[in-house]
C-alpha cells in the first residue's frame, strides 16, 4: 500500500477519536527531539513526515475529494507552500486509545519564527520546552510571545532534564512561577507546568516516582485529557464561501467550511459584506441533506432567496453578525527578506477572500525577544509590528483572539506571489478624518471630450542617465505640436517643490512615487495626457502607481540603457560622486533598480535613436 493510502487508512481507523493538534517549541539542546521521539515511541505508533508531504502533494493534485481529514493536516497556511516559501515544519502523527495527535515540530532559532506561524496556525495547544538547568531563556520568551500572538490559549511548559537537577522541587517551582508571570499579559489562559526527563521518561507516559512533590498529570495524560476547544462550535455561525456551486438553473449552493457555530435549515442568515438577509433552505454534507452542521464541517448551503453571493463572502448568523470594516490595527509578522515598507500595496488573503491592502503606518515595532516597543519605519524579516492596515474593499472580520478564520490573514507580494507576512486583526479603525468622496458634476470623460483626447499617464522609468527626461520632453513637444493637452512631471523638478522634504531612502522613494502618482491621477482626471519621469526603481511602487488608474490609462515605459552606458554619460556627474562615496543610495550603485517585467513599452536608448523611440511612443498612442 502506498503512503497516501496509508494515511487515509490511518485517519479512517481513528476517525471516531478526537484529534488534538499541538506545536512543540524549543531546541534540540532543550531535549525536544528526545521528548517527541519518546512520545512517539511510548505510543508505539510511528508515522513519519513523508506522509505529510505526500498528503499535501495529493491534496495539491486534487485527489482528496471528500476526505475532510486531509484538510486537517494541511489547512492553515497551506497557501505559503504553493507560493514557494520553504517552511521547515515537520508534522508527526501518533495516537493512543483516547486520542489521535498531530505534532507540528518547528525549529527553535529566531530565523525560524515564520515557521512557527505555520505550525501554530492550526494548533490547539503548544508544548514549550525549557532546560531545568538553564530556566527561562530568551527563546522561551520569544516562542511564548509568538504563540500568544497566534491565538494559542493553552501551553504546557515542560521543564526538562529534571534528572540533571536532582528532581529538585524548588528549581521546578521557580521556573514555573517565572513563566506564569511572563505569559500572563499575552492572553494565554491555561498553563500546565510539568517536570519531566525526556531522556529517562519521567512524567511522560507515566507519572514519575522521582517527583513525589508533583501531583499533576504526566505529559501524555494531559494531552489525552485536556478539553479540545469547543469554543468554535459555541460561537455564532461564520462560514466563508469557498465557491458557488451552480450545476444547473435550479440549484445554487454556497460551499465552504464552517469556521464557527452551527447551522440548520430555517436559520436566518446574513451575507457579508453586502448585509443581505436570507434563510437557510438546505444544509448538504457531501451531497446529502442533513439536519445540522457545525464548526469544522465542509458543507454546501442553499438559501431561500436569490441573493448575490460570491467567493470570499461570509455567511453569518443574522442575529449575531461580525463587524465589517476596511481599516484596521493589526499585528504583522514580517516573513520576507525584503523589508516591509509602509505605503506599498499587497494582496491580503483572509478566509476565502483576497483584497488589495496597504500598510499605512507602523505604530510600533515589538522586539520578539524582549517585547519592548520601539518606533519603526520598516519591518525586517521575522520582526513583528503593530500596524495600520487599509483595504480597498470592506471585509467581515473578527478579532483574531475570537476567530482565527475571520481575524487571521496573510499578505502576498503582488509581483512575486510569495507570502511576505502573517498577521492578526486586532480592531477596526475609523479613519481619523471623516472624509467622503464628493461627486463632481463634470467628470473625466466630459473634460477629455472637449480636449478631443484620451487622458493617460506615460510613466517613464529607468536609471538616472538612461534618457527618460530627454525622451519624455521630445514626446511632449510632438504631442503639444499636434494640439494635445499634456503635462510633464519630472522627478528632479518635483523634488525642488512638492517633494522637497524627501530624500532617497527606500521609504522616501515610496512616498515620492505615491505623491507623483496622485498628482498624475488628478491630471488625468482633468483630461490631460501626463508624462512622468521618475527613476521609480521598485516594482512594487510602480504597481502602486498603476493601481491608481483604470486599465489602459497607465502606460509603463521602460527607458533602458545598461548601467555602464548611463554611467559613462553621467550628465549630472552624480555617478562619479556615488562611486566616490560622496552620495549614497544612488540607484544602480548602492541602491537597486528593479527592471519592469512587462512594461507596455521597452525602449533601448543605447541602440536606438531618440527620433525612432519618440515615434514608437506616438505609435503606441496611435497618434501620427
Ligand atoms: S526616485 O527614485 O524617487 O524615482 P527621482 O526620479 O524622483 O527618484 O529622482 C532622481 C533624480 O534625483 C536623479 O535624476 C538625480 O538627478 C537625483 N539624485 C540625487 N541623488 C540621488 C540618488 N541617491 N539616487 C538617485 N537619484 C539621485
Amino acid at each position: 500500500m502506498n503512503a497516501v493510502a496509508d494515511i487515509a487508512d490511518y485517519l479512517k481507523r481513528h476517525e471516531s477519536k478526537p484529534l488534538l493538534r499541538f506545536i512543540s517549541c524549543g531546541s534540540v539542546d532543550d531535549g525536544k527531539s528526545t521528548l517527541i521521539g519518546r512520545l512517539l515511541y511510548d505510543s508505539k505508533c510511528l508515522f513519519d513526515d513523508q506522509l505529510a508531504t505526500l498528503a499535501s502533494d495529493s491534496r495539491r493534485h486534487g485527489t482528496q475529494g471528500e476526505n475532510i481529514d486531509y484538510a486537517l493536516l494541511l489547512d492553515g497556511l497551506a497557501a505559503e507552500r504553493e507560493q514557494g516559501i520553504t517552511i521547515d515544519v515537520a508534522y508527526r502523527y501518533f495516537d493512543t486509545d483516547e486520542r489521535k495527535f498531530i505534532v507540528a515540530d518547528c525549529p527553535g532559532h529566531e530565523q525560524y519564527t515564520r515557521n512557527m506561524v505555520t505550525g501554530a496556525s492550526t494548533a490547539d495547544l503548544a508544548v514549550v520546552l525549557v532546560d531545568a538547568r538553564k530556566g527561562l531563556a530568551v527563546q522561551t520568551r520569544r516562542h511564548s510571545f509568538i504563540l500568544g500572538l497566534l491565538g494559542i490559549r493553552r501551553i504546557v511548559l515542560a521543564v526538562n532534564k529534571m534528572d540533571l537537577v536532582g528532581f529538585d522541587q524548588s528549581v521546578f517551582e521557580d521556573i514555573a512561577a517565572g513563566y506564569l508571570e511572563l505569559v500572563r499579559p499575552w492572553g494565554i489562559e491555561q498553563v500546565q507546568c510539568i517536570p519531566v526527563s525526556a531522556l529517562e521518561g519521567d512524567n511522560l507516559s507515566t507519572r514519575s516516582q522521582r517527583t513525589p512533590w508533583y501531583d499533576g498529570p504526566g505529559l501524555l495524560e494531559y494531552l489525552e485529557t485536556v478539553p479540545v476547544d469547543d469554543r468554535d462550535s459555541r460561537a455564532g455561525l461564520r462560514m466563508p464561501v469557498q465557491w458557488v456551486n451552480r450545476p444547473d438553473q435550479n440549484f445554487r449552493g454556497f460551499a465552504g467550511t464552517i469556521a464557527t457555530g452551527e447551522v440548520r435549515p430555517g436559520d436566518p442568515v446574513m451575507v457579508l459584506p453586502s448585509a443581505h438577509r436570507s434563510t437557510v433552505a438546505r444544509v448538504l454534507d457531501a451531497g446529502v441533506d442533513c439536519a445540522a452542521a457545525r464548526a469544522g464541517q465542509a458543507v454546501t448551503l442553499t438559501l431561500t432567496d436569490e441573493i448575490d453571493i460570491g467567493r470570499g463572502d461570509v455567511i453569518v448568523a443574522a442575529n449575531d453578525p461580525p463587524q465589517v470594516a476596511d481599516h484596521f490595527a493589526a499585528h504583522v509578522l514580517w516573513m520576507d527578506a525584503n523589508a516591509l515598507l509602509p505605503g506599498r500595496p499587497y494582496w491580503l488573503k483572509i478566509g476565502a477572500r483576497t483584497v488589495s491592502a496597504t500598510i499605512r503606518a507602523i505604530q510600533y515595532r515589538i522586539d520578539v525577544n524582549t517585547q519592548q516597543r520601539s518606533d519603526a519605519s520598516r519591518l525586517e524579516m521575522n520582526e513583528v509590528g503593530y500596524c495600520e492596515l487599509e483595504l480597498d474593499h470592506p471585509i467581515a472580520f473578527e478579532r483574531y483572539a475570537e476567530s482565527r478564520a475571520l481575524g487571521g490573514f496573510i499578505l502576498i507580494d503582488r509581483e512575486e506571489h510569495a507570502t511576505v507576512a502573517a498577521g492578526t486583526l486586532d480592531r477596526a479603525l475609523t479613519p481619523d478624518r471623516d472624509v467622503r468622496r464628493q461627486p463632481l458634476d463634470v467628470d473625466q470623460v466630459a473634460r477629455a471630450r472637449i480636449k478631443g483626447q484620451t487622458p493617460r499617464v506615460l510613466w517613464f522609468t529607468g536609471l538616472s542617465g538612461a534618457g527618460k527626461s530627454t525622451l519624455a520632453n521630445r514626446v511632449d513637444r510632438q504631442l503639444f505640436a499636434r494640439g494635445y493637452h499634456t503635462f510633464l512631471l519630472d522627478g528632479d523638478n518635483l523634488r525642488r517643490g512638492l517633494n522637497r522634504d524627501l530624500g532617497f531612502s527606500d521609504a522616501d522613494r515610496v512616498e515620492n512615487i505615491r505623491r507623483v502618482a496622485e498628482v498624475a491621477r488628478l491630471m488625468v482626471d482633468a483630461g490631460l495626457i501626463v508624462l512622468v519621469c521618475l527613476i521609480s526603481p521598485f516594482r512594487a511602487d510602480r504597481a502602486l502607481a498603476r493601481s491608481r488608474f483604470e486599465p489602459g490609462e497607465f502606460v509603463e515605459v521602460h527607458v533602458d540603457a545598461p548601467l555602464a552606458v548611463a554611467e559613462a554619460r553621467d550628465v549630472k556627474g552624480l555617478y562619479r560622486k556615488a562611486r566616490a562615496g560622496q552620495i549614497t543610495h544612488f540607484t544602480g550603485i548602492d541602491s537597486a533598480y528593479e527592471a519592469p517585467t512587462n512594461p507596455e513599452l521597452h525602449l533601448r536608448t543605447d541602440s536606438d535613436t531618440v527620433e525612432g523611440l519618440t515615434q514608437r511612443v506616438l505609435d503606441y498612442l496611435q497618434l501620427k
